[in-house]
């Protein structure tokens, strides 16, 4: 038995109520329904900014009318302190994810991002003191590792933020490390890099990467790739995700606690490897798309070129194993799409490349960016 299955069991066995902060939103809506199915109490907080009612439908439907009834919504902004303080009472753990995502958007908007991230996030923290929360488990990001051009990239070593959503990050961790000593809270922090799946927006002025590629080829438009394509991240399914966070809401090993840690795989996949993967998922789907390539077009600034998470941390204090490797979570991914995504008409002539498109706004990194003169150099470090 895994660590895993084992603390699946453990929190099977005993029902206990959670917060998951940003629950209509991707990671969110994955975290409500795994602990919905585990028979747990929870509780949802979210302003839908980013998040939607239709991804609390779907978790809905997944687990059913008896255990939707364990679940009870917020509809609430974590910028209020009342609103935060009315979510943590009575809850025992809390998965806080909500925070404004994306590099570009916080670019744009530094103050916003600000707000949200950092004030909301303070916020937070003081309503789960008072309340006297037992764990509390947050969303941070692989972008603090900023202009430290290692890889893998380990816990300990960061270096200068690149973006205000990285600031943001990393003012995070700051707050939780100083919440932990001067009021003895029991905080994690999960480094999450390039997390993918279902219900991940695929629409929107900000889209990741894989949601917005798997939009973009269902609707016969462009594909963009910036740079040469072999630019590369550490792609990790969301259910990898979602095991890190029951493991850290769980473990006990005091040295395991107030921690940050990487999660990932340990892997690399170039945006080559991506579209190429992605295209032969769905061409069984839609055969025009067998033919179709991307178009390259000048690097983005800032985007870091490559990314990999050593995971040695999380695996030795937490148990943590990703089960799900890239193929798996793509093929689990696109078929999700597929399905729910209404596919443009196979005749429909592909959309050609003009202007700013959609696509020019994708995500590829809510993590770490880089400025365009250090990507040589990252390039011969992982070399
Ligand atoms: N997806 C990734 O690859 C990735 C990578 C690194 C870090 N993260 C972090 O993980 C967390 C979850 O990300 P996600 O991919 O699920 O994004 P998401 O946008 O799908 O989810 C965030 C949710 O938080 C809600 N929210 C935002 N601001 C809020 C506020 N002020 N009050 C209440 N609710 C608010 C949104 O409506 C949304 O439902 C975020 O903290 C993000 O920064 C994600």
């Amino acid at each position: 038995m895994t660590t895993y299955e084992r603390v699946l069991d453990q929190i099977a066995s005993e029902q206990r109520t959670w917060l998951v902060t940003g629950a209509a939103g991707f990671i969110g809506s994955h975290l409500l329904e795994n602990l919905l199915m585990l028979d747990q109490q929870v509780v949802g907080l979210d302003n839908f900014s980013t998040g939607s009612r239709d991804n609390l439908t779907l978790v809905k439907d997944a687990v059913g009318e008896q255990r939707w009834r364990n679940f009870s919504f917020i509809e609430g902004d974590i910028r209020s302190l009342e609103t935060c303080r009315k979510a943590c009472s009575s809850v025992d753990v809390i998965l806080h994810q909500a925070a404004l995502g994306s590099v570009p958007r916080s670019v744009d908007d530094p103050i916003t991002s600000n707000e949200n991230n950092v004030s909301g996030f303070l916020n937070m923290l003081v309503a789960a003191r008072d309340a006297g929360v037992s764990r509390f488990v947050y969303a941070s990001s692989s972008s603090v590792y900023g202009d430290d051009m290692r890889l893998p990239k380990v816990e300990a070593n960061i270096g200068r933020p690149l973006s205000p959503y990285a600031v943001t990050k990393y003012v995070d961790e700051l707050y939780a490390h100083v919440f932990a000593t001067n009021y003895g809270m029991s905080m994690i922090g999960l480094r999450y890099f390039n997390v993918f799946g279902p219900r991940q927006k695929a629409d929107g002025e900000y889209p990741a990467v894989i949601p917005a590629w798997i939009s973009s080829m269902l609707n016969n438009e462009t594909v963009y790739i910036n740079g040469d394509g072999k630019t590369s991240r550490d792609f990790c399914y969301v259910d990898n995700a979602v095991q890190a966070n029951l493991l850290a809401a769980t473990v006990q090993k005091q040295a395991a606690v107030n921690q940050v840690y990487n999660v990932a795989l340990n892997a690399q996949t170039s945006l080559n490897e991506l579209f190429e993967l992605l295209r032969g998922l769905m061409a069984p789907h839609h055969p025009q798309l067998r033919t179709v390539q991307p178009v390259y077009r000048e690097a983005r600034k800032g985007d870091m070129r490559f990314s990999r998470a050593d995971i040695s941390k999380a695996n030795r204090h937490l148990g943590y194993h990703p089960v799900c490797r890239i193929q798996q979570g793509a093929e689990k991914t696109v078929e999700w799409y597929v399905a729910h995504l209404r596919a443009a008409p196979a005749n429909k002539p592909q959309v050609l490349p003009r202007g700013l498109v959609a696509a020019e706004a994708v995500d590829l990194d809510w993590g770490s960016c880089l400025p365009a003169e250090a990507v040589e150099v990252a390039e011969v470090a992982a070399g």
